[in-house]
């Protein structure tokens, strides 16, 4: 295994899942309990992560000293890197200007690290974010890669094989960077590259087992596919000591709920409690427009009838949640102590502290593909592990203006033909997320001999990698006009339909 020495980047889990893609089992570790994971953990490698501090005060956050003399094979990236030139003897000074972004290293040298991938005097594309840099080499070392601000852009101690890079490699922007470290994991630490998402799922369920011993476990199921994941991860580590509820909103897609209900009772044979509260959301939601306001109703209301299921059930002590890490935003405490400050996002907020309970987050390493792979290690069928992203709040941020039970109908209605077209033209997974939306806007038209008036739906479709930026996907015009014609032929209170062709930024992807 390798073991990631966390000092508090923004990309450390990037590195984790670089390791994993080459097949390489690792841990990450915060600086302050980094040699108590290497006892344990016994690892072939160690990677010192980046981080916002600066090697040069005083009390920036350190590598433990015996990491440096256990005789193992170190990669030190970017602050890892300074850090490792310190700690060895050498200097770091603070640059005198900040480089941020592509640049370009020159390779000066041969490095195991470039094995098969780079050769002297080529030039190539890595990315830089540094303020710092090494001045002075340890004793030992010999410089393997230059750029223009980074003299030491990669740096090699054969006899110790440790390795320093000034660029981060965990990023896309390095374009070699992935093999860069599969190299160093590979080559270097010699791990043979056959670890897999069934060993994943073999590790997490004995650290579930471990977390939760004789306790009880209940899980929120959103009827999406992280949730999902986590609950039956969970239920092949406990069985029965996990409740699943399903607080079924009535904001679902056309089938959405009966497909999650079926997934569970009759595919997994897992206990499921399906909570129909579709007069009570929708009750709420009658007269209110505000996209705010809705979000907050029906988030709090989720929370109500979680909470009320969850004392009928007996109560639990752990939450389950298919928490991912886009969704966790986890900085290391500078401050000495061991202490990790987490803070993540909650799906169902404040419940944790509200019933005493303590929280499961198995997927909380994971980036959204990888929990596709593990549904379908854990037998998910393809249709359900594939499915596009579905807000909390569901339909009710897809009909801006009042949501009603007719509203609904209409739109599910809608989104289904138009997410049938787009299957049976092959273009569902080549598209992050697609849905219909419902305006609160009517239109004058004419069908036969008749006028009509009715509500304009909107489609929108999107390419993205996270959620955090998309393009319009290019749907061909004959695409859209086949959409067009089926919803308002087929969905009576539709008669006219407009393509969204707005970007995030500008726009977000909902449109509420
Ligand atoms: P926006 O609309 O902000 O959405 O561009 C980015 C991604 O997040 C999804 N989304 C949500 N997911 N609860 C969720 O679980 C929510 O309240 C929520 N709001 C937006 C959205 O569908 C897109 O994938």
């Amino acid at each position: 295994s390798i073991l990631i020495v966390d000092f508090g980047s923004q990309v450390t889990q990037l590195i984790a899942r670089r390791v994993r893609e080459a097949g390489v089992y690792s841990e990450i570790a915060p600086f302050s309990s980094a040699l108590e994971a290497f006892e344990r953990m016994k690892p072939k490698g160690i990677i010192l992560s980046g981080g916002p501090a600066s090697v040069t005060t005083e009390d920036s956050p350190r590598a433990p000293d015996a990491l440096f003399e256990a005789g193992v094979p170190m990669l030190g990236i970017c602050y890892g890197q300074q850090l490792m030139a310190e700690q060895l003897g050498g200097k770091v000074v603070n640059g005198d200007h900040a480089e941020f972004g592509r640049a370009f290293i020159e390779i000066k040298d041969e490095c195991p690290l470039f094995d098969g991938l780079w050769t002297t005097g080529e030039k190539h594309q890595v990315w830089m974010s540094h303020g710092d840099k090494v001045e002075r080499l340890p004793d030992g070392f010999r410089i393997v890669a230059q750029s223009d601000g980074a003299p030491y852009a990669a740096t090699v101690h054969d006899g110790k094989r440790f390795y320093g890079v000034q660029f981060h490699p965990e990023v896309v922007h390095t374009p070699d960077g992935g093999k860069l470290i599969a190299n160093f994991v590979r080559h270097v630490c010699g791990l043979a590259g056959d670890w897999t998402m069934a060993e994943f799922r073999a590790t997490k369920i004995a650290e579930i087992r471990e977390q939760v011993g004789e306790g009880r476990v209940i899980c929120g199921l959103s009827g999406g596919v992280d949730s999902a994941v986590a609950a039956v991860l969970i239920h092949e580590a406990i069985g029965d000591q996990l409740t699943c509820v399903f607080v079924d909103h009535g904001l679902m897609r056309l089938g959405e709920a009966e497909q999650v209900v079926s997934l569970f009772r009759n595919h997994y044979n897992i206990p499921l409690v399906h909570v129909d509260a579709e007069t009570l959301f929708l009750s709420g939601l009658a007269g209110v427009t505000d996209p705010e306001a809705k979000r907050k109703f029906i988030g709090k209301t989720f929370i109500d009838v979680f909470e009320e299921e969850a004392k009928k059930v007996g109560g639990a002590d752990f939450l389950a949640q298919g928490t991912l890490y886009p969704d966790v935003i986890e900085s290391v405490s500078f401050t000495g102590g061991p202490s990790v400050t987490i803070k993540s996002h909650h799906n169902v907020g404040g419940l944790p502290e509200r019933m005493n309970m303590k929280l499961v987050e198995p997927l909380r390493e994971l980036f959204k593909d990888e929990v596709r792979e593990l549904g379908r290690e854990l037998g998910l069928p393809d249709a359900f592990v594939g499915r596009h992203p579905f807000p909390g709040p569901g339909l009710a941020i897809r009909i801006p203006g009042e949501v009603t039970k007719e509203r609904c109908d209409i739109l599910r209605k809608a989104d289904a033909i138009y997410l049938e077209e787009i299957r049976n033209a092959g273009l569902y997974d080549a598209i992050w997320q697609a849905f219909a939306v419902l305006l609160p806007v009517k239109t004058v038209g004419v069908m036969g001999d008749y006028r009509t008036y009715d509500s304009v739906c909107a489609l929108r479709a999107v390419t993205s990698t996270d959620g955090m930026t998309a393009d319009i996907y290019p749907f061909d015009a004959a695409f859209l006009s086949r959409c067009a014609t089926r919803i308002i032929n087929e969905v009576r209170g539709i008669n006219r339909v407009v393509y969204d062709y707005t970007s995030k930024p500008p726009g977000t992807i909902e449109w509420e």
